[in-house]
């Protein structure tokens, strides 16, 4: 059918053409952002889940709706390899000047600022923080050099200037994972401080699955201070709709057979969702999309796949990381037992341990159970053996 108007966006962040079986997850998120806006009990909200199963575009849209409502979303996204507070003082700055516009001259605005100033003395350890220090330090605010004890007075002081403005400040963080450690412990305690508090300042963050257990161990009541929120594959009736609806809003149509093979092929994986319904699209001849259409689609998907999505990941691999997924890649679609994929290797678990946690470093496995090793990329085990024959 007419390329031109095939409707469906197969990406990373990209809008779906119909942002199915979010609707519970997303007025869940408006009903504490707007408790947090009023000064009441609400936990921060960690969205949690695999490649490509839709994190950031649920982020997008909370984010959309909470600047709807006047809230100031201070939007990052940790890439690896950055800091913390190298990623976090210039947003903030720029969310503190908007905030400023509205009405000029607000004391908690301006602390706030003085804050961000103390805060950024910070370079001394952080050498990619780079911000413009407009605004004088307040003397023994945010400036004493200690990571945690500066973003906790930074953050409180941001939390103070959001209530004086009558609004609630969002961080949306996606790819939190890629935060190390220490400073994941420091960001969980300054918004302990801020909620014992109850002033108007949350997170909302999305990254992989091993982020639970990454700020279970920075903090250990950090299960208490956040609504950790699984995002999973769409359930049958959604994965329908997210095909469906859009073919039809383009005056086209899509059988039941066909829409059952996508699911089956996809597991209801978003991404995957978005990529079969593109090629099926492009393949029909002529509406109804058909499953003969699909079965033909199924073949260039896994093509394009194999050449982009499963790719770029594959070739950031070492020789040692592709023999242990390959390993795994033999034993299933996992979760896997560590001693099961060091025997389908032959060899002794601990020798490959540091291959199995650089591979959770680059975030392509993770750790679901204690000693279980699982593919943070949905579908990566078939992938493994396709590129990798026996
Ligand atoms: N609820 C949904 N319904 C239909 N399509 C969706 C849905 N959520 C996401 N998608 C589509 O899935 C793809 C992946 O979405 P997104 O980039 O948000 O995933 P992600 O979880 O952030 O992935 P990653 O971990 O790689 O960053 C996009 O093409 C998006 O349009
Ligand atoms: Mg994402």
């Amino acid at each position: 059918m007419d390329a031109r108007r095939n409707p469906f966006a197969p990406g990373a962040g990209t809008r779906p053409p119909e942002l199915a079986g979010r609707e519970d997850l997303i007025e869940a998120s408006a009903v504490a952002l707007d408790r947090i806006r009023a000064g009441r009990a609400a936990r921060s909200t960690i969205l949690y889940g695999l490649r490509g199963v839709g994190k950031t575009v649920l982020l997008s849209a909370i984010r959309d709706a909470a600047e709807a409502e006047g809230m100031a979303v201070v939007a990052i996204e940790a890439p690896e390899n950055r800091s913390l507070p190298g990623i976090l003082v210039p947003a903030l700055r720029a969310a503190l000047l908007r905030l400023d516009r509205v009405k000029q001259a607000s004391a908690g605005v301006k602390r706030a600022l003085s804050a961000l100033a103390g805060f950024a003395k910070l370079k001394v350890k952080y050498d990619d923080l780079e911000v413009a220090l407009d605004f004088a330090s307040e003397p023994g605010l945010a400036d004493s050099g200690d990571l945690e004890a500066d973003l906790a007075d930074l953050i409180v002081a941001v939390g103070e200037a959001a209530r004086e403005r009558g609004t609630a400040v969002v961080l949306a963080i996606d790819e939190l994972q890629y935060v190390p450690e220490e400073q994941l412990a420091a960001l969980i305690s300054a918004l302990h401080r801020a909620n014992q508090r109850q002033l108007p300042i949350t997170l909302v963050g999305a990254g992989l699955p091993q982020l639970l257990g990454q700020m279970g161990r920075a903090k250990s009541y950090a299960e208490r201070l956040f609504a950790f929120v699984p995002v999973g594959p769409l359930d049958a009736a959604a994965a329908g709709d997210a095909l469906r609806l859009p073919i039809e809003r383009e005056g086209e149509a899509i059988d039941d057979a066909a829409i059952a093979a996508i699911v089956a092929e996809t597991e209801g994986y978003p991404y995957f969702l978005q990529e079969w319904g593109k090629h099926s699209w492009d393949t029909a001849e002529a509406s109804p999309i058909t499953a003969e259409d699909v079965a033909l689609a199924t073949r260039t998907a896994l093509a394009e796949l194999d050449a982009s999505f499963f790719r770029v990941r594959f070739d950031r691999l070492t020789p040692a990381e592709k023999r242990y997924l390959r390993a795994m890649a033999t034993l299933g679609p996992g979760p896997h037992r560590s001693g099961d994929i060091a025997d389908a290797l032959g060899v002794k678990v601990s020798s490959v341990a540091p291959t199995r946690n650089t591979l959770i470093g680059k975030g392509m496995l993770y750790s679901p159970a204690h000693g279980d090793t699982a593919f943070t990329v949905p579908l990566f085990d078939a992938f493994m053996r396709r590129v990798l024959p026996d």
